[in-house]
């Protein structure tokens, strides 16, 4: 009999594992959920005799794709798949897939509510500032980017963004400053939202270069990839600009230094906490499902990432 796993360290809302649930035996598959487990090698265990797999943030490594001994497909209910070894998923014969745009309101209401988090300071009681009529830019105008900027709009702030793969013409038509290059973005904007994903182009790519040239009360809110931050630079902007601030869906590694030195200019989530809603998880872990039967009995491979 066909199985479908769910390996998820960091679970779905009971109500999406249910909806999962339905479409999978619907199909007549067999299902089973493993969550919050400890090592990979309980990863491995459950994923041996599994045909599909749907993870989160869950480490697709080559050794856990290589134990699935009949896997054929792996969706990472999500928009990042940088925790899929995708060179192993293609020398294995396995689709990998991901799940675009489904938890991208979820992110983007986090985004927006860090923001005013900091322009409040931090809600300790002083006076903050206001965002509307500030200048917000969106560092990747995707699905999550360009919902940051819908929302932004609706504060009154001044949307810029910057995207190489998205023409001009179609982020103006959605209300948004569409601006030449990276450097213009951050020069203009006292507050950046990063939507980059994590890739080799990208790892380290959010340098001092770019940080130095944010202006006064610059406050960068990274709900993409920790990766993609340059964390020596980190502490270099904390360190010589006191207007700075970081907040980040995730901590970054030199987080303990931070925390020791810059009271009131950081926010770290203990858990990536940007798609972790019920709604997030439903619509994802109902395209994953989705997806996967589409897959098994149709050969439907739209959204195969490798
Ligand atoms: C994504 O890439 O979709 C988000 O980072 C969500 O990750 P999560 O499923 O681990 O919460």
């Amino acid at each position: 009999m066909t199985k479908v796993l769910v390996a998820t360290v960091k679970p779905f809302a009971p109500v999406a594992v249910d909806n999962i649930r339905e479409i999978v035996t619907k199909a007549g598959y067999a299902f089973e959920v493993l969550e919050k487990y400890g090592s990979q090698d309980d990863f491995k265990n459950a994923i041996s005799d599994a045909d599909a797999v749907i993870i989160r943030s869950d480490k697709a490594t080559k050794e856990v794709i290589e134990a699935g001994k009949n896997l054929k497909i792996i969706v990472r209910a999500g928009a990042g798949y940088d925790n899929i070894d995708l060179e192993a998923a293609t020398a294995n014969n396995v689709v990998a897939m991901n799940t675009p745009g489904q938890n991208s309101n979820a992110v983007a209401e986090l985004a927006l509510g860090m923001i005013v988090f900091q322009a409040r300071n931090q809600f300790n009681g002083t006076a903050g500032t206001e965002l509307k009529g500030k200048k917000i830019g969106i560092h990747a105008y995707g699905h999550v980017g360009q919902l940051v900027g819908k929302i932004a709009m609706g504060f009154g702030m001044e949307v810029y963004a910057f995207d190489p793969f998205i023409p001009k013409e179609k982020i103006e038509s959605m209300g948004a400053k569409a601006v030449d290059t990276v450097e213009e973005l951050y020069s203009n904007c006292q507050y950046i939202s990063l939507h980059i994903p994590a890739n080799e182009k990208t790892k380290n790519s959010i340098n001092s270069g770019l940080l130095s040239l944010m202006p006064e009360g610059a406050t960068l809110v990274n709900t993409a990839r920790k990766e993609v931050i340059d964390e020596e630079s980190l502490l270099t902007i904390f360190e010589e600009r006191p207007d700075f601030n970081y907040l980040s869906d995730i901590a970054p590694d030199c987080k303990d230094e931070i925390a020791e030195k810059y009271e009131g200019r950081f926010f770290f989530t203990p858990k990536k906490m940007g798609a972790q809603t019920a709604e997030a998880n439903i619509n994802a872990g109902i395209a994953a499902a989705t997806q996967i039967v589409g897959f098994l009995e149709k050969g439907d491979t739209r959204f195969k990432v490798n």
